[in-house]
C-alpha cells in the first residue's frame, strides 16, 4: 500500500533485527485495516540506541517495540513506565506522546490472552502452576500469573542464582524447586509453562516426563519454532490441553499496534497462518 505524507509511523528496534516477525504482523494488521501507516524493522546498535531513539522521536514516529538487547536499556530513555514493565524489569512497547515517552511491557498480556484463547478462558487460578525458566520470558510470565492470582507459581531453574533473583524480585507466592526436581513437582499442578529454550530448533529436548503431571492441567509452551514442541505432543498424549507460543506473539503486540494505529487489531487464524509462512 503506498504511504500518504499523513503516514503513520512505528518500528522494531532491535541488534540485529532480521530475525523479527514483527514487521510481517503489523504489516499484516496495516493491510487487512487499510491503514495509513507503516511498521520498519529498524537494526540499532546498542552505543547507537539513545540518539537512535530521539531521533525517531524527533521524526514524528508513534512509537517502538522494543527487542534484544535493548528491552531494559531503553527503560532510561522514558519518561514513564508503567508497573507491570517495572516489576518485569523490561520494557517491549514505547509510545511516543506530547514530546514524552512511555514504556510498557506486552509480554505479560500476550502469555495471558493467549492462555484465555487456548482455553476458552479456564479458570487457572485455582492450582498452582510450575514455571520453567528463569530469563527474560520467565519474568514476564511470573508476573503475568501473580496478576492472575494464582496461588503460587513453582520457579524451576537450571541456574538456581537466576532463579532465586527472580524469586526475590516477585515476592513470596514465587516458591523456588530444584531443576533436579522438576518431574516431582508436577503433582497437583493446574498448569506448566515452559519458558526455557529447550524444545527448540537447534537446542536440546526439554527432559521432563510427565508421569506425575494431572490430565486436567494445561501445558504451554513459549517456544514456537517449532510450534508442536516435544512437551506439547506429550501434554497431549496425556489428554492436558497444551497451548503453543505463537499466539503469545501475536497477542503481545496489540496494545502497541492500537496506541500507534489507532486501531484495536484481531488476532485471527488467518494471521496465524501469515506469520506461520515465514516460521
Ligand atoms: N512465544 C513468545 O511470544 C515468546 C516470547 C519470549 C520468548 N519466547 C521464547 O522463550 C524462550 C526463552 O526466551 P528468553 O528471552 O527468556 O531467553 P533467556 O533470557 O536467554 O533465558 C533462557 C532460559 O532457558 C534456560 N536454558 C537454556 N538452555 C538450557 C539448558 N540446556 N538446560 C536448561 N535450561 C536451559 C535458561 O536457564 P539458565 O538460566 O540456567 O541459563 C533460561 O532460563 C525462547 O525459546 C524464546 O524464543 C517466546
Amino acid at each position: 500500500m503506498s504511504l500518504s505524507g499523513k503516514a503513520l509511523l512505528a518500528g522494531v528496534i532491535g541488534w540485529p533485527i532480521g530475525h523479527s516477525r514483527s514487521p510481517r504482523l503489523h504489516g499484516f494488521w496495516l493491510e487487512s485495516y487499510g491503514i495509513d501507516g507503516a511498521y520498519l524493522p529498524l537494526a540499532v546498535a546498542p552505543e547507537k540506541l539513545e540518539v537512535a531513539v530521539r531521533g525517531l522521536q524527533a521524526s514524528g514516529f508513534r512509537g517502538l517495540n522494543v527487542t534484544i538487547p535493548h528491552k531494559e536499556a531503553v527503560m532510561a530513555l522514558c519518561d514513564r513506565v508503567d508497573e507491570r514493565a517495572r516489576r518485569i524489569g523490561a520494557v517491549n512497547t514505547m509510545v511516543f506522546e506530547n514530546g514524552e515517552i512511555h514504556g510498557s511491557n506486552s509480554d505479560a498480556f500476550g502469555f495471558l490472552e493467549n492462555l484465555k484463547a487456548g482455553t476458552g478462558g479456564r479458570d487457572l487460578s485455582t492450582a498452582p502452576a510450575l514455571l520453567l525458566g528463569a530469563g527474560g520470558a520467565a519474568r514476564a510470565v511470573a508476573v503475568a500469573l501473580l496478576d492472575a492470582g494464582l496461588p503460587e507459581v513453582l520457579l524451576c531453574n537450571r541456574s538456581a542464582e537466576r532463579a532465586e533473583r527472580l524469586a526475590a524480585d516477585l515476592g513470596p507466592r514465587v516458591r523456588l524447586v530444584p531443576w533436579a526436581e522438576r518431574a516431582e513437582a508436577l503433582a497437583g499442578l493446574g498448569l506448566l509453562v515452559n519458558s526455557t529454550s529447550l524444545g527448540m530448533n537447534g537446542q536440546p529436548p526439554l527432559d521432563l516426563p510427565l508421569k506425575r503431571l494431572p490430565a486436567e492441567a494445561v501445558v504451554s509452551d513459549l517456544v514456537y519454532t517449532p510450534l508442536e514442541t516435544g512437551l506439547l505432543t506429550a501434554a497431549r498424549a496425556k489428554g492436558c490441553v497444551a497451548v503453543d507460543g505463537l499466539g503469545m506473539l501475536l497477542h503481545q503486540a496489540r496494545p502497541g499496534f492500537q496506541a500507534w494505529f489507532g486501531k484495536a487489531p484481531a488476532v485471527t487464524p488467518a494471521l496465524r497462518e501469515f506469520v506461520l509462512k515465514d516460521a
